[in-house]
């Protein structure tokens, strides 16, 4: 049995039943709630923004991370702090000033990391990766849910554990979309801490125990 962070993702959630879905998480194995903000300017769809993450925090009682798809990001650390964000994940496409935007995350109080969209490479990290608490790789475009899983992924979870060796940290990889048991095990063996799952879990007869078999891979 080993010990991966599971963080379902509340955009596959039942917006009309959030409260339910919300109690599902907490009585479940689950480690996070991943929470998709989309301003339909960095992505091409519109999720929820700072008050439904409040509603969000009122009733979990796990962490909140919280994975910003927005244009100039840096303008609304504070304001999702303040709604209960407990890590906040910065796209490095949408940050020419990345070094900043994680140190003002920090300031916050809150863990930061950097996302990385499929066709960014991960030797870009290069040199922010000492400041980074966690990575997001996405294994599907950003925008929705229910995609199909990107192969090339488990070459850049491998190529980026090995730098995070090589410089002797401990920043966590987190993987985000077509997360299920068959990629979920294949990316746990190539090195990742943490998995997202979406319609995986929201679509499942059983999402308590779907969390269950994903924690227990
Ligand atoms: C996609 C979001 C994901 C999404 C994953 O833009 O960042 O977190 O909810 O959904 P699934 O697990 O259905 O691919
Ligand atoms: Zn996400």
């Amino acid at each position: 049995m080993n010990q991966t962070i599971i963080a379902p993702s509340v955009l596959a959630a039942d917006f009309a039943n959030l409260q339910r879905d919300v109690e599902m998480i907490n009585a479940s194995q689950a480690d996070w709630f991943h929470i998709d903000i989309m301003d339909g300017v960095f992505v091409p769809n519109i999720s929820f923004g700072i008050p439904v993450t409040e509603a969000i925090k009122k009733h979990a009682t796990k962490p909140l991370d919280v994975h910003l798809m927005i244009v100039q990001p840096e303008k609304y650390i504070e304001a999702f702090k303040k709604a209960g964000a407990d890590q906040i994940t910065v796209h490095l496409e949408a940050c020419p000033h990345i070094h900043r935007t994680l140190a003002q995350i920090k300031e916050a109080g809150c863990k930061a990391g950097v996302v990385l969209n499929p066709g960014t490479p991960v030797s870009l990290l290069e040199d922010i990766l000492v400041d980074c608490d966690l990575v997001l790789l996405m294994s599907v475009n950003p925008g929705f849910g229910g995609q199909k899983f990107i192969e090339k992924t488990y070459d850049k979870v491998r190529k980026l554990k090995s730098m995070i060796t090589e410089q002797n940290l401990s920043t966590l990889i987190e993987i985000d979309g077509g997360v299920n048991l068959e990629t979920g095990k294949k990316l746990v063996e190539a090195g990742a801490d943490a998995l997202v799952a979406g319609s995986f879990v929201f679509s499942s007869a059983n999402p308590l125990q779907t969390i269950e078999a994903l924690k227990n891979m």
